[in-house]
């Protein structure tokens, strides 16, 4: 069988992600996984995301950023580039946009002819590279847990019928998890799927044009965790699926800042409870009071990392009467941006608490600390089944139908969490310890995208 796999290594990719950091990083570090491999990539991104990216290219010769001009699209503020430059309800028209950029991209690959295009909300690419006879994959950044419940042929969402939460709260047929699921009311998370995205085509249905046209679906999981979620996608689109394994990039080794280094060093090891919710995340100020007081009443030292509520210019002026006296000397709230890994790193940290993005799940599995969720959005749920339900190594916060928790509902889960005598507490410390041990081994990663550059070599020979 491995004398039919070409031999060849020095494959040309072009890589065309979503505009949004969260997935132009991964494309990119999988892209330093495959140069290591003998290939080269023209990586296509807006010009101002250049700036952003550049210090994660780790072989800036054999990487090669191309900038494409992004359209101005009515409905967008001028110089709009990035998801990050909008609110999450004007995506729709950055994917106009990214649309309109079809030319550009076509002329690029035209006079670059490269072996393979890896493309994610793009779903016209297919139609661009399959008639040169270039190969295509559609490679997936979040979860399968979050493709498999709804972005599935199985889910037949009818063109031009918005979908109802009742028919999005049930799994679809042959779906293969009873723990991965959603419940009750948070199915309206999902609803955004059956709204266009981009001109005359829906978020259901771009995706399911981009599975279809594909020669195969790479997804950034590997099998142990997500296996059976994998398989049902494969076979619901009848396509190979590889999986690239997390890709996580080698830690740039960048020291914590002195402030908190100091700070933490003043505690007990493992006695930390860290809180952060991604820049994404603006709560309520009700919300963000029912937070800051779950963890007052836990009696732990804290640090939390939080953008300023609604209407509040400073997280400061948000926080409730006398909450800084009384905590002073134990816990932090602070409204900027810390180095969330370098933080979960420190050995004071005990307990992480987070919403469960893909990013984040797989820095918490990866880390030494109990796990607490607290997801908002619906890949965070999906997300958050995987590790509390399925892998058993983290512990959900309870919340109310409309997504709210209160102090005590923060408190109990994070107590149950640190409490290696509760049931609940040693049962996640022992799943999580063996989960880390085994995503952690030398030679896990490395052997994802081993594995995954095989099933590359073997698509080039078909
Ligand atoms: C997007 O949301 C903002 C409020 O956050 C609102 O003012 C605006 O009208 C919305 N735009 C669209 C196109 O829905
Ligand atoms: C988690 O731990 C429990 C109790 O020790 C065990 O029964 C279960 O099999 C573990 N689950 C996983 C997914 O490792
Ligand atoms: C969540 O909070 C509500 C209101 O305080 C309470 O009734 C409920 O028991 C809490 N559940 C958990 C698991 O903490």
């Amino acid at each position: 069988m491995s004398d039919l796999i070409s031999k060849r290594t020095n494959f040309h990719i072009l890589m065309f992600p979503w505009f949004a950091v969260g997935h132009l990083t991964p494309f990119l570090h999988l892209s330093n996984k495959l140069v290591e491999k003998g290939c080269t990539i023209s990586f296509l991104l807006p010009r101002k995301a250049i700036k952003l990216l550049e210090h994660f290219n780790f072989y800036p010769d054999r990487i090669t950023f191309h900038p494409v001009k992004v359209p101005h699209v009515e409905g967008l503020p001028l110089g709009t580039e990035t998801a990050s430059d909008i609110p999450i309800n004007l995506t729709h028209f950055l994917c106009v946009a990214m649309d309109r950029t079809r030319d550009q991209v076509e002329k690029i690959i035209r006079d670059q002819k490269p072996d393979f295009v890896m493309y994610d909300m793009a779903c016209w690419i297919p139609e661009v590279a399959k008639p040169l006879g270039i190969k295509t994959i559609k490679y997936s950044v979040v979860s399968a847990a979050a493709i498999a419940i709804v972005l599935v042929p199985a889910r037949n969402v009818v063109k031009g019928k918005p979908i109802s939460e009742a028919e999005l709260s049930l799994p679809p047929t042959g779906y293969p998890s009873a723990s991965v699921v959603l419940r009750g009311h948070e199915a309206r998370s999902l609803l955004f799927v059956s709204k266009p995205f981009g001109e005359g085509v829906t978020f259901y249905e771009r995706s399911c044009i981009g599975m279809n046209g594909c020669d195969a679906i790479a997804i950034r999981t590997c099998h142990e965790i997500e296996g059976k979620l994998c398989d049902y996608i494969g076979s619901q689109y009848g396509k190979p699926v590889f999986l690239t394994g997390p890709v996580l990039p080698e830690s740039a080794k960048v020291p914590l800042e002195d402030r908190w280094a100091q700070w933490l060093d003043g505690f007990e090891a493992g006695s930390v409870v860290f809180c952060s919710f991604g820049s994404q995340r603006v709560l309520e100020k009700e919300q963000l009071h029912e937070l800051v007081l779950g963890f007052e009443s836990t009696g732990l030292p804290f640090l939390v990392a939080l953008k300023p509520p609604v209407g509040s210019s400073t997280i400061e002026e948000a926080l409730p009467d006398g909450f800084e006296e009384r905590v002073k000397g134990r816990g932090v709230v602070w409204g900027g941006w810390v180095q969330q890994l370098e933080i979960l790193n420190h050995p004071s940290i005990g307990c992480f608490v987070n919403t469960c993005g893909f990013g984040s799940m797989w820095e918490s599995l990866m880390s030494d600390c109990r796990i607490v969720l607290v997801p908002h959005l619906g890949d965070q749920i999906l997300n958050t089944r995987l590790m509390a339900e399925e892998l058993k190594v983290a512990v959900e916060v309870e919340r109310d139908e409309k997504g709210w928790f209160t102090k005590e509902n923060l408190s109990n889960a994070i107590k149950s969490a640190m409490d290696e005598e509760s049931e609940v507490g040693s049962m996640i410390k022992k799943n999580h310890t063996e989960w880390r041990n085994i995503l952690g081994s030398k030679g896990f990663m490395s052997s994802c995208i081993d594995k995954f550059f095989q099933n590359m070599q073997q698509l080039v020979d078909h």
